[in-house]
């Protein structure tokens, strides 16, 4: 008998993937590949339910002889495994990444021994996009959503995390995927930065933009993203409001904070010692997390501190010093940043803070050492990597560029090369 091969990256088994299996079917044999978690989540969405119950649904179709795992979204591992003589695939290439596991599959099957990629028409009505939003939205709650930010450090090397501040923004964090070095890759989660949370609204970055607002544009994200969002707090202002905060955010279902370690006037830490800037003594930003774990209901919810000694010249002993403590007060991770051009610092920090803590998440924001890649990172132990600013400074390069073009010109032709075309505009919503 034939062998036949068709992988499946779904959470559940629609009229869609019955009508594949049966075509499937009547090629030859047939073996379902179930894409594991960490794929599912760089090519497509996260799952809603484990990689051992996705293999269980398919073991109980009775068209499918068996099913395995397929640990990379392109083909070339498992096709060389099972040498099938067929692949079926629906023939839902719409987009440059299906199109890219396309070209992969007929590659990969020319190498193998001559197999033939079949594509079956992508069933796409009523009934299964109702399925499709289902997922979405269930991805999209609460208690869903919070708690994926601890499943991807578990999950995955590096999670790569993006400054959003708005609906648009979110949509860009959400949906923006590339195809490079022979996968498929998209951000995890979402930074709401208070500095770009401030300069979108015209602000300076010192706290001035209150949490009622700060929560208004975590709604605003919500509404329509499902990935996890990690919150800047600022300082968390004091202790006693700090609580309430991390109940109300964790409600939310935001799945961490990042406090640092500041009091007073904050501002910005880019800044470094240009301005007056007061770190927070221990045993006070102690209490402010003790008080910030003993406040939040769920195991989901995260605190990270965010420790200053570094950007304020306190030098590396003071910054691991406050690590040590911070984590016995209860953080559940540290972020370390630094505002010097090379990540000399931050490795630093990160290979002495290891050893003595092998698994506490840490966190860098590489914007002022923008040259150091996610994989020194992580070889440095670093578990989440935050580009903390870039959409909102290259948006307003973007917007500057054409406002100096249309006054220049007094008309607006000139702007045209680089702007959205109107259809898409009009379209974006649905369509991006
Ligand atoms: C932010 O994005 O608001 C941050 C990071 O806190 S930084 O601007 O580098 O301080
Ligand atoms: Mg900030």
């Amino acid at each position: 008998m034939k062998k036949v091969y068709a992988c499946f990256c779904t959470d559940v088994i629609h009229e869609g993937h019955l009508n594949i299996i049966r075509k499937a079917r009547e090629y030859g044999e047939l073996i379902a590949g179930v894409l594991c978690d960490s794929e599912m989540i760089r090519y497509n969405r996260f799952p809603t339910i484990s990689v051992e119950e996705r293999i269980k649904m398919f073991e109980a179709v009775p068209e499918v002889s068996r099913v395995v795992v397929q640990n990379k979204i392109m083909y070339d591992d498992i096709i060389a495994e099972l040498n099938p003589d067929y692949v079926i695939h629906g023939d839902n290439w719409h987009n440059e990444a299906m199109l890219s596991i396309r070209q992969n599959i007929i590659e990969a099957l020319q190498r193998s021994g001559g197999g033939r990629l079949i594509e079956i028409p992508y069933t796409y009505n009523e009934r299964v996009k109702k399925i499709d939003e289902r997922i979405i939205e269930k991805l999209s709650m609460p208690e869903f959503r919070r708690g994926r930010l601890k499943w991807l450090l578990k999950t995955i090397p590096i999670v790569k995390v993006i400054e959003v501040h708005s609906g648009i923004t979110g949509l860009i964090a959400e949906k923006t995927v590339v195809v490079h070095n022979g996968g498929i890759d998209q951000f995890d989660a979402m930074w709401i930065s208070s500095l770009c949370d401030s300069t979108n609204r015209g602000k300076p970055d010192i706290e001035l933009v209150d949490i009622s607002s700060r929560i208004r544009t975590i709604d605003e994200v919500m509404d329509v993203t499902t990935k996890p969002i990690i919150l800047d707090i600022d300082t968390g202002g004091i202790t006693e409001h700090f609580v309430y905060h991390v109940r109300t955010l964790e409600r939310m279902g935001v799945s961490a904070v990042i406090v640092e370690d500041k009091t007073g006037l904050k501002k910005n830490s880019l800044f470094g010692n240009e301005v007056v800037q007061t770190q927070d003594d221990v045993e006070n930003f102690c209490a402010k997390i003790k008080a910030g774990k003993d406040a939040q209901r769920t195991d989901d919810f995260m605190i990270i501190a965010r420790i200053e000694s570094l950007i304020l010249d306190k030098g590396m002993d003071d910054a691991l010093f406050r690590a040590q403590k911070y984590i016995s007060a209860g953080a559940d991770g540290i972020m370390i940043h630094s505002r010097k051009s090379d990540p000399s610092e931050v490795f630093l920090f990160c290979d002495t803070f290891r050893k003595d803590f092998p698994d506490i998440p840490l966190v860098a924001v590489p914007t002022a050492y923008s040259q150091v890649t996610e994989q020194e990172l992580s070889e440095h132990g670093v578990n989440i990597v935050i580009y903390a600013n870039q959409l909102t400074r290259s948006s307003f390069l973007a917007m500057e560029r054409t406002a100096k073009s249309i006054l220049s010109h007094n008309r607006a032709k000139e702007t045209e090369p680089y702007l959205l075309p109107i259809k898409k505009i009009i379209s974006l919503i649905d369509d991006i």
